[in-house]
Order: C-alpha cells, then structure tokens, then sequence
C-alpha cells in the first residue's frame, strides 16, 4: 500500500467518506398522499450533497405489502407503487450520481413478504418446486411449534399453515416468511436480484439482518435466556444461539462478496452488513481475508452507556479486534433506533455529532439527526410499527425515529400537502433545514462544518487514531495523517471539564457550543466538545 504523510492513498470512497440514510417513507412527499417518495428524495438531494456526505443508504423501496414498512418484499426487482416506478429509482440513481453522491440499497434477503409470488407457490402444496425456498417443518409431537425459537417482534416464531399441516418460520412477523438460504435455486434467485440493481448501476448494499440468514440444521431448541425479565421483550426468552449467526453463513457472505467485485474493477461496490452481535463476532463478518461484507454495521454509540471511559474503552477494543485489512464503522443513529436527540439531550447530541464524524472509520448518520429532531410522543392511535403494536408500552416502537423530515415553515414543514403518516416533531416551526440552514448555531450548520473539515483534513477521516484521556466525563483522542494531527476532546457530561495538557500544542478550530471560543484554553463548557489542529 502506498503512503503519503502517514496517510494511505489507496483508501477507498467508502473508507473516507460518510453515509447518510434516508428512510423513504419520511424524507419528501412529492404526491401528496402523506408517504415520501422516490421524486421526493429526488427534489431534496441538494440538502444531502450540501450536508456534505457521501453516500445514500436507501431503505427498501421494494413492492411490499407494508406490514413492516417495506422489510416484507414482495417483488426483490421492482418498486412499489407508494414510492414510484422504476424510471423513478433510475432518475434518483442518475441524479445523485451527478452530485457525486453513492446509493446503497437495502438488500433484505433473510425474509421475503408472505405475498411475494415465491412464498405463496411455496405455501400452495408439499410438492410445490418452491416448497423448499422457504422454511417448513412438522409440527412438535404436542402439535406445537416445532421448537422454542421466538420472534424478534415477540411470540413464537414458527406460523402453522392448517391448509399443508405444517409451521413455516419467521424470525420477525408472521407476514415476513424466512427464506432457506440452504437451498441452491433460492440462493441463485437472491444472487439474481443482487445483480439486477449492481447492473443497474447501484454503489452496494446495505444487508438486513445478515447474521440471521443462516439457522443450525436439525433446528434444535435455542438455550432458554436465563436473565430474561418480560420488560425485555419476547424475543429476548432464548438466546439466539442455533437460529443465527451459524459458521456457514460466511461462505455466503464471501459468495456475495464475489459478486459485488466483480463489478467496477473491484472494491467500489460496497456491502454494509447489519450484524448485532458481541464484538468478537462482530468482526468475523468482515470474512477471511476481509473477504466479507465491507462494513459489518457497529451499533455501539447506539447501544453503550455515554460514559467516556466506557466508550474509549469500546474504541481501543474494536481498533483492537479489527482483523488485517478490516475498516472500521460507526452508526449513531437509524430508523430502528431511539433519536441520539432523545437519548442524550440536544447538548450532548451536540457532541455526538462531533465524536461519530472524527472517529476512525465510516460514520452513518440518520436523516433528521442533522436538524436534531428529538423526543416525539405519539398518541396510541397514531402508532404504526409493528414491532409497539405486538407487544405495547415496553418502549420497543420505532415510530418516534421514523417522523417525516421537516424542510421549512409551510405546512407540515414541506414535507407533504397531504396528511403526514406520522406526525411531525413538535417543534418542527423552528426546527427545520430552512431556518437552521440561516442559523449558524444550529445543529445543522454544526454537521455542515464537521463534515467539510472532515473532508478537508484526511487525518480526520482515514487518519490513525490513538487515545489521549478517558476520565470522568473526558474524552480525548488524536487524528493523525497527511502531515496533520488533531485533538478531540469531548465533555460527556454537564458540568465543566481541564482540558488535558497538551492541549495547550493545539489551537481551537470549532466547539460544540457556537460562538466565540472561550479565552480560557484550559477548561471545557458543559456539554463542550472541541476539535483543536496541532500548531
Ligand atoms: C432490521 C430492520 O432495520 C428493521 O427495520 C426490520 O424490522 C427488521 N430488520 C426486519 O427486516
């Protein structure tokens, strides 16, 4: 590998840059029906090129019945009607290609809808040729499920179909049938959809649920959870030890690995794969010579405590694990998550933004983070997720991450003439692209400038990283490459914070907190994070 100041030239667009995801329901309608849709995000791809990322990760805009929102596909090759044709999707490709923006799409391949065309041959008789597609076994002697396996969105599992006298699985909703990834002709059917989008000139994938595809032969018991409490959520009685996470999922991953390279002379079409496992799995999903998927997704600034020496603890332990070849990744937000606003307070979001764009490794920022949208309290009769409406009250729902965008001060924030389907953020008269974009304190004009120095200064970006102080609610680390060093130093909590010595060696570039930088280098504001270049 080539080197110029510490700073590998070779790095590829998704190592250095940044990737934004775009929930399709809640980014722009352009129709007027209250769902966005594909011409929507087209009309607003000048906020994301302006913003300063890299790429889009697109969640599904398949032809799909909707019980999850579009992670029930019914066609993997088309478009569904809500979103737009296909003529659509290629004008959206097109045009954001042409601001230098990637598009990843959401490849769903653990479940296919129970209306797609494939399930329903499947269902139709034991001898359907596509009976095998899909996953079917004989009742338990008792008639029940054939075993303890729960679905992520609580209850059993398995589904009985009285018309063939057997249980399908699903690891989700019923309506979301498991495809048997054992079988060669459904395993060519998926690889086909793959190519139809990579022909069609898509950057790569984002892979739903990736861990998940492959369940232990013979489907024995999974061991019972034995710190299961109900406020957990059902799918939290076993441990998913037998239904995922199975060794011969990596010969897949390398599979559609192959596939990928051999598009675009190789490493240009990325895959991200979505792995929620303990890091030591995590990191087997990068493959056998970094042969994997490119980016198996990193939740841990979702997931951890925000506690300094928690978090650089994680840090040195990920830099750690990372096997030869791997790049690194962080997620900060996305539609299944709680709004790091709602987390954490808008301050501390503040600081989140400024920990996720100068860490080592791929940020994902999520659409409406960059404005801050923060709690949203919805009434029980506007909840839509599945996921609350299974099993309510224990803060599952994942309604409140998915309010659509607010652009400006109209009605519904530009969003929709219609009736939006989620309500919008209450404060969405202020908080909106239109009056932050004016505002040079606001959270969007912090992403804005965090990004340009981001992709100003490649120390930033694919720069090494080494740890500098983690106490109390400090958290410092340096960035170095391309003859440059910076210090980050972050206050994760509320009260003022020393900056650490060498700070001194550093002069200020931007704080957290807009405004002049305060004379006294010494100490850092509540809520305070700051990015200092070596002088
Ligand atoms: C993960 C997706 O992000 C989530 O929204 C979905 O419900 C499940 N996978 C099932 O596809």
């Amino acid at each position: 590998m080539e080197a110029a100041g510490g700073i590998d030239v070779t790095k590829r667009w998704w190592e250095a840059g940044c990737v934004y995801q775009v929930y399709p329901r809640s980014f722009q309608d352009s129709n007027g029906d209250g769902v966005g849709d594909l011409v929507g995000i087209r009309q607003r791809l000048d906020h994301i090129a302006d913003l300063g990322v890299d790429a889009i990760w697109l969640s599904p805009m398949f032809p799909s019945p909707m019980a999850d929102f579009g992670y029930d596909v019914a066609d993997y090759c088309g478009v569904d009607p809500l979103f737009g044709t296909i003529e659509d999707f290629d004008a959206l490709l097109a045009a954001a290609h042409e601001r230098g923006l990637r598009l990843l799409l959401d490849f769903v391949p653990n479940h296919s809808s129970d209306r797609h065309p494939w399930f329903v041959e499947s269902r139709s008789s034991h001898a359907s040729p596509k009976r095998d597609w899909y996953i079917w076994r004989d009742p338990a002697p008792d008639g029940g499920p054939p075993n303890n396996w729960t679905s992520d969105f609580g209850g059993s599992a398995w589904e009985y179909d009285p018309a063939t006298g057997q249980y399908y699985y699903h690891a989700f909703l019923k309506e979301q049938a498991d495809l048997n990834w054992r079988n060669p002709e459904l395993r060519r059917a998926m690889f086909d959809a793959m190519r139809f989008w990579l022909d069609r000139g898509v950057d790569g994938f984002r892979i739903d649920v990736l861990w998940h595809i492959v369940k232990a032969e013979g489907f024995p018991d999974n061991p019972v959870n034995p710190d299961y409490h109900p406020s957990m959520g059902e799918k939290f009685m076993v441990l998913q030890l037998n239904s995922t996470d199975q060794p011969e999922v990596h010969d897949l991953i390398a599979e559609m690995r192959a596939l990928a390279d051999s598009y675009g002379g190789g490493d240009e079409r990325v895959l991200v794969g979505e792995v929620c496992l303990p890091l030591s799995k995590l990191v087997t999903y990068y493959g056998a010579q970094a042969k994997g998927v490119h980016l198996p997704f990193n939740f841990e600034l979702i997931e951890a405590p925000w506690h300094a020496r928690g978090i650089a603890s994680f840090i040195d332990a990920y830099e750690a694990a990372l096997p030869p070849g791997a790049w690194p990744n962080w997620v900060l937000g996305s539609h299944d998550a709680r709004r790091v606003a709602a987390r954490l307070g808008e301050a501390q979001a503040r600081v989140a933004a400024m920990l996720l764009l100068t860490l080592r490794g791929t940020p994902t920022l999520y659409q409406g983070d960059e404005i801050g949208i923060g709690e949203v309290v919805l009434r029980p009769d506007q909840v839509r997720d599945p996921r609350e409406l299974r099993e309510p009250g224990l803060g599952l729902g994942r309604d409140p991450a998915r309010t659509p965008m607010a652009w400006d001060g109209s009605p519904n924030a530009g969003f929709t003439t219609g009736t939006p389907w989620l309500p919008l953020h209450p404060d969405w008269p202020t908080r909106n692209v239109a009056a932050q974009r004016e505002d040079p304190a606001s959270m969007l004009s912090l992403y804005r400038r965090l990004l340009r120095l981001r992709r100003g200064h490649p120390a930033l970006s694919i720069g090494s990283y080494a740890s500098v102080e983690a106490e109390g609610d400090v958290l410092a680390y340096l960035r170095r490459g391309g003859g440059e060093e910076f210090l980050v130093v972050l206050n994760l909590g509320g009260e003022p914070q020393a900056m650490p010595e060498i700070a001194r060696d550093y002069a200020p570039l931007l704080s957290t907190i807009h405004g002049d930088l305060p004379a006294d280098r010494t100490r850092l504001r509540p809520n305070e994070a700051i990015l200092s270049i070596r002088r």
